[in-house]
């Protein structure tokens, strides 16, 4: 089979990477890609926010396969033009995508479905949210969110009644998102750990598929601005197989069944970002793909053909393949350039690539190749580092050791991956 890989973001070399493994696939092209995915199979210019075009070509090419990796061009359609064009795609269509491109959609199934989520109230008028967030008893934290994508920035935990009013302004009135703020969502602030949970889903089944703890913010010990993820680790003990059980029940197969009553059958990898709370886990998110940096960590422990798995959920038969999983854990760590996740300086060397081996993977993000073959850096993030071991333990050990052999000049790390569920397990 030829696939093709829709991406260029670390999460997509790791998909690149497990799908290169696979005994059904003969060529892997990546779409635009980037150097380390070229060490697996051809590159090529083709932008999937192009859906139309990037269908056309991938047909043209003799595509079997095409596998999409990020948000905004399954939100944009892509899969839906991959379908029209003839050609197989592996995520779901734009009205699937729904749930990840629509806060407010995802909001309204769950309720409507009795899926647990945090109570919430909806707004496109400013007078209205200020006159809300003025009643008489409101309790604060609130948090205040944009009903479309914003890039991982639009929910504010306004802690107190000044602040919510300047994110409402901020996004109703001074229009900070766009059009992706006309809408916005007012929702009770939840408590507890954070955890992403997937599941593969075929449009009927949701076939869970690991769950892993992630780094949103730049700073050690969680403090400082929100990043696209700066670290992950899997598995975790937030969520031992009986929580994960009980999240199918309740949260992921639910989930998949009121998209299909919707008319909006779900196939691909489903990511609900969940609270686990004083009352149990609670959605705080869907997305409608692979997390990045989860990707990184989830897919080195998956035992199965990713190719297969991806087929039998297009053709709706997840329930023919099982997943498994290698024994042991995995760490990532993100390696970004100095000032992200504000703007950075690129085109800066990178050292240590050539004699890599293979005790860590090494997965790039925003890296080139120039003129001289030499590999520069190219964005924020730049690669993720990942180790496995039996224990997370040993999995970080592994991470970090590799880490260190990677440089540039202003390279970035959080030193705090996986350390404090190592420090509570030791006690
Ligand atoms: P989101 O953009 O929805 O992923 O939200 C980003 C982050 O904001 C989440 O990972 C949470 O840490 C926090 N957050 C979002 N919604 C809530 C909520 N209802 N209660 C508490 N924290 C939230
Ligand atoms: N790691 C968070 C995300 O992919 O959205």
């Amino acid at each position: 089979m030829k696939v093709v890989i829709a991406g260029s973001g670390a999460r997509e070399h790791a998909i690149a990477w497990k799908v290169s493994q696979s005994t059904l696939v003969s060529e892997l092209i990546a779409a635009p890609g980037n150097p380390g995915m070229a060490l697996l199979g051809r590159t090529v210019a083709q932008d999937p926010l192009d859906g139309a075009a990037f269908a056309h070509w991938a047909r043209a090419v003799g595509a079997d396969l095409v596998i999409v990796g990020a948000d905004d061009p399954i939100a944009m359609g892509l899969i839906d033009d991959c379908e029209a064009a003839g050609v197989p795609a592996f995520g779901p269509t734009a009205a699937a995508a729904q749930i990840e491109a629509s806060k407010v959609f995802a909001k309204d199934l769950m309720s409507q479905h009795g899926i647990p989520t945090g109570p919430y109230r909806v707004f496109d008028q400013a007078d209205a949210a200020h006159h809300y967030l003025d009643a008489p008893g409101r309790e604060y934290p609130v948090v205040v969110k944009a009903d479309g994508l914003a890039r991982g920035k639009g929910a504010i935990v306004a802690a107190d009644r000044a602040e919510a009013h300047a994110a409402v302004a901020a996004m109703l009135e001074e229009r900070v998102f766009g059009a992706s703020g006309d809408r916005i969502l007012i929702e009770e602030c939840l408590v507890g750990p954070e955890a992403s949970v997937f599941a593969i889903c075929d449009g009927e089944r949701a076939w869970p598929s690991g769950a892993a703890r992630d780094y949103k913010r730049i700073g050690e010990g969680d403090c400082g601005p929100n990043t696209g993820g700066m670290g992950a680790y899997t598995p975790t003990n937030l969520v031992p197989p009986d929580v994960l059980e009980d999240v199918r029940q309740r949260i992921l197969q639910p989930t998949v069944e009121a998209l299909a009553a919707a008319g909006r059958p779900y196939r691909g990898v489903l990511y609900a970002g969940l609270m686990f709370t004083a009352d149990g886990p609670q959605v705080i998110e869907f997305n409608a793909r692979w997390g990045d940096p989860e990707a990184q960590v989830l897919l080195p422990l998956l035992r199965n053909d990713f190719v297969e798995l991806a087929l039998a959920a297009l053709a709706g038969r997840l329930d023919t393949v099982p997943i498994e999983w290698h024994a042991g854990a995995a760490c990532g760590v993100a390696l970004a350039s100095a000032g992200y996740p504000d703007a950075v300086r690129d085109g800066e060397p990178v050292g240590g690539l050539d004699s890599w081996g293979d005790e860590a993977l090494l997965f790039h993000a925003g890296t080139v190749t120039d003129a001289d073959g030499a590999i520069r850096t190219a964005g924020g993030r730049v690669f993720t580092v990942v180790g496995t071991g039996p224990t997370l333990a040993a999995a970080r050990d592994v991470a970090y050791r590799n880490v260190e052999r990677v440089r540039f000049a202003g390279r970035y790390y959080r030193r705090d991956i996986g350390a404090r569920e190592i420090a509570a397990t030791a006690t």
